[in-house]
């Protein structure tokens, strides 16, 4: 069975997607747009998938045909930062852009591609520790804690909405990362990342589904 990787061109979900077909996994990768690095891969590559555009998911889904997916992994996310003082249009339409893609999006993808995931199949959802009520210790980045915090209860609905069909779902924070989105800053590089967001998928079972994780470090993260 294939596991499908939303939002691979670069960073984590490009790093997913190499670790993943390096062990031999039968991997389907969908991008806006592909490059070079993601070519070289392997994986089944699926253009034109955007998380904001419903359509296009639905499209994806088409094209999976009968094909069942064991894992559905929704990695796509943007950040862009607000501060108080400085809420101008600007900053309204950078909100609302990280509410379309990071919370709307993930839950869009799970509306169209988790009919796709097999029984005993998983969804896991790149969220962040930003998105964390109990860890949120310095205010500011409005947009984007607000619309991690959205997917995360997102989640905790999908967790129960697919109980019945044994699938389980896990939100993954993975760790303060060396991508664009960080201007590579941060503590990990995508490998080690990565590579904890597999292990992480890889031991998820139906009885810990709906839980909020630190990848990287294997343990659960407050609401
Ligand atoms: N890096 C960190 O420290 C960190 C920490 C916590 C959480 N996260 C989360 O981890 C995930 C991956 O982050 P990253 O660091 O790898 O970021 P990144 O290097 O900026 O990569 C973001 C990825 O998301 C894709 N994407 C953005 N908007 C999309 C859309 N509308 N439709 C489809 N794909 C879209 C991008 O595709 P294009 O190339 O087409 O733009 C790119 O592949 C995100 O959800 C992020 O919020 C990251």
């Amino acid at each position: 069975m294939s596991k499908l990787i939303i939002g691979a061109s670069r960073g984590i979900g490009l790093e997913l997607v190499r670790q993943l077909t390096q062990r031999g996994d039968d991997v389907i990768a969908a991008v806006r747009s592909s490059n070079a690095e993601l070519d070289a891969t392997g994986a089944d590559i699926h253009t034109g998938v955007d998380v904001t555009r419903h359509d296009s998911l639905h499209e994806l889904a088409d094209k999976l045909g009968n094909q069942p997916l064991e894992w559905l992994l929704v990695v796509a996310g943007v950040m862009s930062k607000q501060r108080l003082g400085q809420l101008d249009q600007d900053a309204v339409d950078g909100i609302r852009q990280q509410f379309e893609t990071n919370a709307l999006g993930p839950l869009m993808a799970a509306e169209a591609l988790s009919p796709w995931l097999a029984p005993g199949g998983k969804l896991g959802i790149l969220t962040s520790r930003m998105g964390s009520l109990a860890d949120n210790t310095s205010g500011n980045s409005y947009g984007y804690r607000m619309s991690k915090a959205a997917v995360n209860m997102a989640g905790v609905s999908l967790a129960h909405d697919l109980q019945e069909r044994e699938i389980a779902v896990a939100l993954l924070h993975p760790g303060w990362v060396r991508t664009d989105m960080t201007r590579h800053d941060g503590l990990i590089d995508p490998e080690e990342s990565a590579a904890g967001i597999i292990q992480r998928m890889d031991a998820l079972t139906l009885d810990q589904t709906g839980r909020f994780w630190h990848a990287p470090k294997g343990e659960p993260l407050p609401w």
